[in-house]
């Protein structure tokens, strides 16, 4: 797909489909929502959000075909993305070239709503149903913008970049685990590297080398699989930027977690082929960084790793020692997200990260809070924390911030050990966690992202993601917060 911006008497130009908005008690805009109004209004059209139809013209004069879409009663980008989303799915047997009228009198400024239908139609038009026998995928060719202005055009391309390789963090996340490996994500790493024409350098190492390194929490996860572990490491742009900031982005890639010996309910346990969306996301953050060619310097780490059950799994009782020294006795395997970051967070910190952001789906009870819409995120500082948040806020990927406190330590106090990996309470899973990870994060910012509800759906969010799986959750924050930092 490309896409374009063209003047106002572009609407005859050679489109299989004109797309026009309009809101809840509004009008489409222009001359063709004049033409289209009475046809809506015969047929009883209600601009609800995500309601699209498809009108068929007579030939005689302009475009044959015309999508109305809803915006519903809350005018905002995710109305648009959720508008666009529709589209793309109405459309998806058609193909070829989308006119996408923009309407200066909404709202939203018109840069604004461009920037959201690219997103929805990139990604509300994804398919997850790659493994299907009968899977096809048709694609826009082109999509061109008709009434903003001539500075939208570097928006809508730059959208388009980040959007795809959300997507691609979908792919990842949907791969089933089988496939799926730490080694096979770590080829992966390798492609995006090898794809970005040298300005993605990767590396990657397993249990030894992890061992070496004194990596034994991270390890202690791993030892209970055969498909061995990876440590992938992805890293971009100069060594330190001329701003001295290395930006950090670690990844929990958990490529199935089967709760090991503390071993998890049989409903829904597919979906922990999911459990690695946030390494997901990193590296496809990485790729959109690269392809962007941004001005920064960035460091990523990906934990990848089984969560298994086997003679050679941990257990709880175990006390591990991680990179940092500390010591961890395990009271639930669980718990094995904050095993992983502990070691990850200490080796990107290693790698010369000067400010850490951490994705990880890490607790279900992020995921029972705040649903499937808004991550959670923790951090050590407020301010860094506060840009995280209102990047991915900017961006599309909602995020909200939540508190740490000294005070919450106390349960996770070991009688053998530093500390231990699991409060016995059932009272604050997520912020226990996070500040569990504050004790490996390290000196200098860190903000923990839990995008245990966002990062993949077991029920369609119905808007414009549709799609059960991978939500590609966490790229769009990324490429917006290294633009921020540059
Ligand atoms: N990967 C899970 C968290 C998760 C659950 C993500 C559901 C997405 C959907 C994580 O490793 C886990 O099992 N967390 C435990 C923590 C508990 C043992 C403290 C959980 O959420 O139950
Ligand atoms: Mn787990
Ligand atoms: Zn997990």
């Amino acid at each position: 797909m490309r896409v374009s911006i063209s003047g106002p008497d572009s609407l005859g130009v050679d489109a299989q489909v004109v797309a026009l908005t309009v809101s809840n008690g509004g009008r489409p805009a222009g001359a063709l929502g004049e033409r289209v109004a009475p046809m809506l209004e015969a047929d009883g059209f209600r601009a609800d959000g995500g309601k699209a139809v498809l009108l068929h013209l007579p030939p005689d004069a302009g475009p044959e075909r015309v999508a109305v879409t809803g915006l519903g009663e809350t005018v905002d980008a995710d109305a648009f993305r959720t508008a666009a989303g529709a589209v793309a799915r109405l459309v998806a047997s058609i193909g070829g070239r989308l006119v996408w009228v923009l309407d200066d009198s909404m709202p939203l400024p018109t840069a604004e709503q461009a920037r959201a239908v690219v997103d929805g139609l990139v990604l509300g038009g994804y398919d997850p149903g790659r493994w299907k026998s009968n899977g096809r995928e048709i694609e826009l060719d082109e999509v061109v913008f008709v009434g903003g202005d001539d500075g939208i055009l570097e928006v809508v391309e730059r959208t388009l970049v980040v959007a795809r390789w959300a997507n691609r963090a979908r792919d990842f996340s949907n791969e089933p685990p089988n496939e799926l490996t730490p080694e096979r994500l770590a080829a992966h790493a390798e492609e995006i590297a090898g794809d970005s024409g040298g300005r993605v350098v990767a590396d990657s190492f397993g249990p030894e080398r992890m061992a070496e390194l004194g990596m034994g929490s991270f390890g202690a996860v791993a030892q209970g699989s055969h498909n061995p572990a990876r440590t992938i490491v992805l890293r971009y742009g100069p060594e330190v930027a001329g701003n001295g900031v290395v930006l950090g982005l670690v990844g929990k890639a958990v490529t199935f977690d089967s709760g090991g010996i503390s071993i998890k309910p049989a409903l829904y346990m597919e979906d922990m082929k999911g459990d690695m969306a946030g390494g997901a996301a990193v590296l496809a953050g990485m790729g959109a960084i690269a392809e962007l060619g941004l001005p920064i310097s960035v460091v990523a780490v990906v934990g990848a790793t089984e969560n298994m059950v086997g003679g050679g799994s941990f257990r709880p009782g175990d006390i591990l020692r991680a990179a940092n020294g500390k010591t961890i006795e395990v009271v639930d395997t669980d718990a094995e997200g904050r095993l992983i970051l502990a070691d990850v967070l200490w080796y990107a910190r290693e790698q010369g990260a000067t400010h850490l952001v951490d994705f990880a789906t890490l607790t279900g009870a992020m995921a029972r809070a705040l649903g499937d819409l808004y991550a959670g995120v923790f951090g050590n500082d407020d301010e860094w924390r506060d840009q995280v948040v209102a990047a991915g806020n900017r961006a599309g990927d909602h995020a909200w911030a939540l508190p740490l406190h000294r005070r919450y330590r106390l349960y996770t106090e070991s009688a053998f050990a530093d500390l231990k990996n699991k409060s016995v309470r059932g009272q604050g899973i997520p912020v226990y966690a996070a500040e569990f990870l504050r004790e490996f994060a390290g000196d200098g910012p860190w903000a923990h992202i839990d995008m245990a509800g966002t990062g993949f759906l077991t029920w369609p969010r119905d808007d414009y993601l549709m799609q059960k799986g991978g939500t590609g959750y966490g790229v769009r924050l990324i490429a917006e917060l290294a633009r921020s930092l540059t």
